[in-house]
């Protein structure tokens, strides 16, 4: 196999798809290897279940002028091949991607391009939406734009709550990212090679 890519996962909260994301690498045939967890808020309850898990985590306190360029530094220092944004509230400024352009992927809560931005489940219940999903795309400078990877349609039954499309939506989330993360390290490893 070819050399794993080394993923930094960027999480702002609980990180249930960080989690998911370091299990498939435990995978021995698995194109990507966690090399980093960090984000925006030291308190995050993912950084700690990941470095339970053995993975190198950073603990980086978001303050406006700097963080970016530190948080470029750190990815330098663990010699990082993609960034996967996983809950990371934070809009990445147009220069961070332009350095990391076509190396970063994110979820969304939603199909896209329907229902950009936060409070995504509210909007399909309010919509009326029969249907709903997640989506894994490539981040450029435009919020929840860029490519699409792929995406997973998710049922919206009578009766949902934004608690309950969140919690089946996140299902699928964990079987999604992994899989197409996985698929696009790999296809870079092939392009570099
Ligand atoms: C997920 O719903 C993801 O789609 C969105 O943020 C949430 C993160 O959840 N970008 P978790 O921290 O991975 O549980």
């Amino acid at each position: 196999m070819t050399k794993r890519a080394r993923v930094a996962v960027l999480i702002s909260g609980r990180g249930s798809n960080m989690a998911a994301l370091i299990y498939a690498a435990r995978a021995s045939d698995c194109a990507y290897q966690v090399a980093l967890v960090t984000g925006d808020r030291p308190d995050a309850p993912g950084l700690d279940l990941a470095a339970a898990e053995g993975v190198r985590v950073e603990r980086l306190n978001y303050e406006k002028v700097h963080f970016f360029q530190r948080l470029h530094a750190s990815l330098c220092d663990q010699s990082i091949d993609v960034i996967a944004l996983a809950g990371f509230m934070r809009i990445l400024p147009a220069d961070f991607v332009a350095r990391w352009a076509g190396r970063i992927v994110n979820i969304h809560p939603s199909l896209l391009p329907k229902h950009r931005g936060l409070n995504t489940h509210h909007a399909v219940l309010a919509a009326g939406e029969t249907v709903t999903g997640c989506t894994v795309h490539e981040v450029t400078a435009v919020l929840d734009e860029g490519p699409i990877l792929g995406f997973t349609e998710v049922a919206v039954l009578p009766g949902d709550s934004v608690e309950s499309l969140d919690e089946r939506v996140r299902i699928a989330e964990h079987q999604l990212y992994p899989r197409l993360l996985a698929e696009f390290c790999a296809r870079r490893s092939r392009q570099i090679i």
